[in-house]
């Protein structure tokens, strides 16, 4: 991985932003990752059908924990519209480097949470 990307996937693993719960909120979800247990929740305050703030919890991988610190700086002021239509491509996008497919689980386990508790729908996104 190139110095620049390890060292700003470390960050975020390491001071993750948004992290912890947010009383009141208006939507929470959570989810694990089947191929290891680790879980991720995130609770998400809404205004005029906008994310106005959301925090996350759990505990994971530093992959995990760096995609869902670094979506949760892009994911504030978005539509709900917008967040349930958010694709795997996004995340990938978001995080700069490679992910194989062993990890892909890990890199979209925050979407696959967010998207659930503003959508309904708990399917991984592809
Ligand atoms: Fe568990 Fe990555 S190893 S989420």
């Amino acid at each position: 991985m190139d110095d620049l990307y390890r060292d700003y996937i470390l960050d975020h693993y390491k001071r993750p932003r948004n992290f912890g719960s947010l009383e009141p909120h208006d939507l929470e979800g959570l989810e694990h990752n089947p191929l290891c247990g680790d879980e991720l929740g995130v609770h998400i305050r809404v205004k005029d059908e906008r994310i106005e703030d959301l925090r996350f919890h759990g505990f994971g991988c530093a992959i995990s924990q760096a995609s869902a610190s670094i979506a949760s700086e892009e994911l504030k002021g978005m539509s709900l519209r917008e967040v349930a239509e958010l694709g795997a491509d996004w995340m990938i996008d978001l995080l700069g480097i490679p992910v194989s497919a062993t990890r892909r689980k890990c890199a979209l386990l925050n979407l696959k949470v967010v998207r659930g508790a503003v959508s309904g729908d708990d399917a991984w996104p592809s």
